[in-house]
């Protein structure tokens, strides 16, 4: 019979990788990598028998958090930088293609389909900024593309995503839009702005022990989609906005910066945004991964 040592235990464990049942090869990558750096980050810290019972009584605290509008690992993953370097080993750019950033955890499928040029709010705040957006989707050569689906979503001059606030009216300031043959879209909205993640549980326990706040700068979130190109989850951000080098979910990227001008007679709005997007064709993608 082996024993178990502080020397053996990580090869024990990763010689017992599909052993007694069917491994698929990208698991096993997974698992030996995840049990080196486990087992590796243990040692470092010599982490303590308390402390590991306390790290499992928090993930499970974070759990009960979770529900169908609330999804605390996202978050805990946002504040440890995970989500955004995820996105990028995922999307990666090599060419004009626009960049993305992180989905964040208040995307909601299905928004109200709008025609181009309506607004998605649904209600007025004090002090509210009304924008109008307009831009071009090309592909790669700059040629239009047409029939791409636009999802905006942000959150209201209080802060809060609708889903957040009982207040605000179901769907209130999202919206689908669709890209006209010239790959023109057109859309109002408000000008977002600086919000706090959601703080007052395990992710504010999270942010408190890292020293960190927990704001982001001002948004506007886009999930760009069309058959036969690779969909496009991002944001674009307000120039003026505070915190826009210290993003508490470090996703600030910086071609995803906006600048909000002044509002055009024409559109009624008191700002205007100009935003284009270079969408990356699915087929080169591939070809890519294939080398
Ligand atoms: C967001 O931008 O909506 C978001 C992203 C990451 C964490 C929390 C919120
Ligand atoms: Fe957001």
């Amino acid at each position: 019979m082996s024993s178990v040592t502080i020397e053996n235990v990580t090869g024990v464990v990763i010689e017992s990788l599909g052993k007694h049942g069917p491994i698929t090869d990208r698991n096993r990558e997974i698992m030996t990598s995840l049990v080196r750096h486990l087992h590796d980050f243990c040692r470092d810290v010599k982490l303590q028998h308390h402390e590991f019972i306390a790290a499992c009584q928090y993930l499970a605290r974070a759990g009960q958090v979770c529900d169908d509008k609330r999804q605390e690992f996202i978050l805990l993953g946002d504040i440890l930088g995970v989500e955004v370097l995820c996105d990028m080993l995922t999307n990666s750019v090599e060419g004009t293609e626009s960049e993305s950033t992180v989905l964040g955890p208040f995307y909601r499928e299905h928004p109200p389909v709008l025609p181009k040029g309506a607004t998605t709010a649904q209600t007025h705040f004090d002090g509210e900024e009304t924008v109008y957006v307009e831009g071009y989707v090309r592909d790669a050569e700059g040629k239009p593309v047409a029939g791409v689906t636009i999802d905006i979503w942000e959150d209201a001059p209080n802060g809060l995503y609708e889903n957040h606030d009982p207040a605000q009216p179901d769907f209130n300031l999202r919206g689908r839009f669709e890209t006209d043959e010239n790959g023109h879209y057109a859309m109002r909205a408000l000008r977002p702005v600086p919000y706090p993640i959601p703080n007052n549980e395990t992710a504010g326990e999270l942010l408190r022990m890292m020293g960190h706040h927990p704001n982001r700068p001002g948004h506007l979130h886009m999930l760009l989609a069309k058959d036969g190109y690779r969909t496009l989850v991002t944001q674009i951000y307000d120039s003026e906005s505070r915190w826009l080098d210290e993003d508490s979910v470090f996703a600030v990227k910086g071609s995803l910066i906006g600048t909000f001008e002044p509002g055009r007679a024409e559109h009624g709005t008191d700002l205007y945004l100009r935003f284009d997007f270079v969408l990356k064709d699915a087929a080169a993608e591939q070809q890519i991964a294939a080398e």
